[in-house]
C-alpha cells in the first residue's frame, strides 16, 4: 500500500496479510474482483433505497450504475448495498413509522462494513432523512444523490401535480363537480415518468434541504429523474465522493448549525413542507447540533416565498429546474443578504455562495424576484399555548389568509376512525367557522404520526362551496397538501398532551401571527380533565410486542424530531471488532 494516502477504514479489513485480511478479501473475490482493487483504493459504499415498492426510487439501479462509473473513474472501488426502503405511497401505517428503522439499518451497515465513504441514494420523502440520519451518526464522508422528480403530470390538457391533484380531485368528486371516471382517469397522467413527487412536497423539499445543507452537488434537488443531466450528476457525485474520502471531508464538517440555518431559510423561500421541521431536527440531533422549533420562527419567518410551485403556487419541479433550480434561489437570497451563512462548506469543497453566486434565473415567474414574492411572509409558523405547550406548526403559505387568525368551536374526533365515521354525517354539528380537532394521530398514537392532519372537510360544507377550515391535530401533513392546518401538536394526545382533553364545543383561538394556540378552558379545568384522562388509560395490546413496541416506547415527540431517544447523537465510524 502506498504511504502518501490517508489511512482508510477499509484497510482495517483488506490491508493486512493475516487470517482476517485473507478472509475479508477472499469472500469478496467470489464477485470476480481483482487483487489490485484491495490495495488501498477508497471503498465507496453506494447506499441504495431501490425498491419496486418505493415507486419513486424504482429507477435507482440504473442511477447507481452511473455513480459506480464515477467512482471507478476517480480511482475508488464502489460497493452497492441495499437498505430498508420506505416508500410513502404504499407503506402503512405510514412511511414515517419506519424512518428510524431505516436509519438504524444505514448506520450499522456503514459502520460494520469496509466502507470509507458513502453515496446516499435517496428520493421518496423518508429515504432522505433516514439515510442522512444514519450516515450522520457514523460521521463518514457522504454525498447525497437524489433520484429527481417526475415529469409534470398531464391530465385533460392541464398540468397536474403529484399528491396535490389527489387532494384537489378527491374534494371535487365529493363536491360533485367532477365524475368518478374523471377522477380515476387522472391516475396514469399524474405519474407518467420515473421519479419523486413533482410538487414542492416533502421529497422535493428534502432534496432542496440536502442541497442547501451542502451535502449534495449543486442542482441535485431539481433535475428531473429522466433528464440525462441527472445521470451526469450521479456520475460526478461518484467521482467527488472518492476525493471526499481521501480528503476526510466528513459530514460533521458540513452539517453544522450554520448549514441548518441556511436550510431553514431556504425552506421558507421555496415554500417547503412542514415535514422538514421534524426531519431537520432529527438529522441535527444525530450530528449533535442543537436545533429548536424557535429557530424556524427566528430564521424562517419573514422570508418571502419566491418559488411558485404547487401546493402553494402554480408550477412543478420541471419548471423549477428549467428556471435555474435551487442555485438560482440561493443566489437571490444571497444577493439580498438573506443567506445566513454564505461561507458554509459544501460537498464539492466550495462554499455555498461560491456554488451559486453566478447561477442564472431563466424564468422570473417560477423563481420570482424578492419584491414580487408568492408569499411575502413565508416560512413555517411555530405556535405555542396551553393546547400545545411544546409547540405546533402551521404553514401560512398553504393556508387561507383570513383563517390564520380565527376563533371557533371545536368539533372533536377521538381518532381517525371516529373522524371517518362522523365526518360524512349530514347531522354533524359543524359550520364553516368550527375548528376540526383530530386526536391520537401523533408519533405514539397512530403510531408513526401519519399524514392525516389535512383531514378533508365535511361533505355538507364542501357542497356549499366551503374549501378550507381550521384543522388541528398531532398528525403531520403531506408536503403536497394545503389548507389552514395546525400540525405536530406536542405533546401529542396519546402522550397526555392537552389535545387529549379538548371537548366538543370548546372554544379555541388560533393566532398565527402571534404564534399562539389557545384552548379557552381554565388551568384548573384543564388539570381536572387531564387527571381523569390519565386515570382512564388502558394500554393498547397492539403496542405490546414487535417493532411497534420499540417504536411507541422510544419515539420522541414532534418537537424533538420523532427520533428514537436512544438513536440521538453521533457514534462515529470506529472500526468494530473482527467477526471471527
Ligand atoms: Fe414518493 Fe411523493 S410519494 S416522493
Ligand atoms: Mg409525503
Amino acid at each position: 500500500m502506498s504511504t502518501d494516502k490517508p489511512k482508510l477504514r477499509s484497510a482495517a479489513w483488506f490491508g493486512t496479510t493475516d487470517k482476517n485480511g485473507m478472509m475479508y478479501r477472499s469472500w469478496m473475490k467470489n464477485q470476480g474482483i481483482p487483487e489490485h482493487e484491495f490495495q488501498g483504493k477508497p471503498i465507496i459504499g453506494i447506499c441504495n433505497t431501490w425498491s419496486e415498492l418505493t415507486p419513486c426510487n424504482a429507477h435507482f439501479r440504473e442511477l447507481a450504475e452511473r455513480v459506480r462509473r464515477g467512482v471507478f473513474e476517480a480511482g475508488g472501488y464502489p460497493v452497492e448495498f441495499p437498505v430498508f426502503s420506505n416508500g410513502e405511497s404504499n407503506l402503512r401505517p405510514t412511511a414515517m413509522f419506519t424512518r428510524n428503522l431505516a436509519s438504524m439499518d444505514v448506520e450499522e451497515a456503514i459502520r460494520g462494513n469496509p466502507i470509507d465513504a458513502v453515496v446516499l441514494m435517496v428520493g421518496c420523502d423518508k429515504t432522505t432523512p433516514a439515510l442522512l440520519m444514519g450516515a450522520a451518526s457514523c460521521d463518514v464522508p457522504a454525498i447525497v444523490v437524489t433520484g429527481g422528480p417526475m415529469l409534470n403530470g398531464k391530465h385533460h390538457g392541464k398540468d397536474i401535480g403529484s399528491g396535490t391533484a389527489v387532494w384537489q380531485l378527491s374534494e371535487q368528486v365529493k363536491a360533485g363537480t367532477i365524475t368518478l371516471h374523471e377522477f380515476l382517469s387522472a391516475e396514469q397522467g399524474m405519474s407518467r415518468s420515473a421519479g419523486t413527487c413533482n410538487t414542492m412536497g416533502t421529497a422535493s423539499t428534502m432534496a432542496c434541504m440536502a442541497e442547501s445543507l451542502g451535502v449534495s452537488l449543486p442542482h441535485n434537488a431539481a433535475i428531473p429523474a429522466v433528464d440525462s443531466r441527472r445521470k451526469v450528476l450521479a456520475h460526478m457525485s461518484g467521482m467527488r465522493i472518492v476525493e471526499m474520502a481521501l480528503e476526510g471531508l466528513t459530514l460533521s464538517k458540513i452539517l453544522t448549525k450554520e448549514a441548518f440555518e441556511n436550510a431553514i431559510r431556504t425552506n421558507a423561500a421555496i415554500g417547503g413542507s412542514t415535514n422538514a421541521v421534524i426531519h431537520l431536527k432529527a438529522i441535527a440531533g444525530r450530528m449533535g447540533v442543537q436545533l429548536d422549533l424557535e429557530d424556524w420562527s427566528r430564521i424562517g419567518r419573514g422570508t418571502p416565498t419566491i418559488v411558485d410551485l404547487m401546493p402553494s403556487g402554480r408550477f412543478l419541479m420541471e419548471e423549477f429546474y428549467y428556471a435555474g433550480g435551487l442555485p438560482a434561489v440561493l443566489r437571490r437570497l444571497g444577493e439580498a443578504g438573506l443567506l445566513p451563512h454564505p461561507d458554509a462548506l459544501t460537498a464539492n469543497g466550495k462554499s455555498l455562495w461560491e456554488n451559486v453566486k453566478d447561477a442564472p434565473n431563466y424564468n422570473a415567474e417560477v423563481i420570482r424576484p424578492l419584491d414580487k414574492p408568492l408569499i411575502a411572509d413565508g416560512g413555517i409558523c411555530v405556535l405555542r399555548g396551553n393546547l400545545a405547550p411544546r409547540g405546533a406548526v402551521i404553514k401560512p403559505s398553504a393556508a387561507t389568509k383570513e383563517l390564520l387568525q380565527h376563533r371557533g368551536r371545536a368539533v372533536v374526533f377521538e381518532n381517525l376512525d371516529d373522524y371517518k365515521k362522523r365526518i360524512v354525517d349530514p347531522d354533524l354539528d359543524v359550520t364553516k367557522d368550527s375548528i376540526l380537532v383530530l386526536k391520537n394521530c401523533g408519533p405514539k398514537g397512530y403510531p408513526g404520526m401519519a399524514e392525516v392532519g389535512n383531514m378533508g372537510l365535511p361533505p355538507k360544507l364542501l357542497e356549499q362551496g366551503i374549501t378550507d377550515m381550521v384543522r388541528i391535530s398531532d398528525a403531520r401533513m403531506s408536503g403536497t397538501a394545503y389548507g389552514t392546518v395546525v400540525l405536530h401538536v406536542a405533546p401529542e394526545a396519546r402522550a397526555g398532551g392537552p389535545l387529549a382533553v379538548v371537548q366538543e364545543g370548546d372554544w379555541i383561538e388560533l393566532d398565527s401571527a402571534g404564534g399562539r394556540l389557545h384552548l379557552e378552558v381554565s388551568d384548573e379545568e384543564l388539570k381536572t380533565r387531564l387527571a381523569a384522562w390519565a386515570a382512564a388509560q388502558v394500554p393498547d395490546p397492539a403496542d405490546a410486542s414487535g417493532y411497534r413496541n420499540l417504536y411507541v416506547e422510544r419515539v420522541l415527540q414532534a418537537d424533538e424530531g420523532c427520533d428514537f431517544d436512544f438513536l440521538v447523537g453521533c457514534r462515529g465510524a470506529g472500526v468494530p471488532k473482527h467477526s471471527h
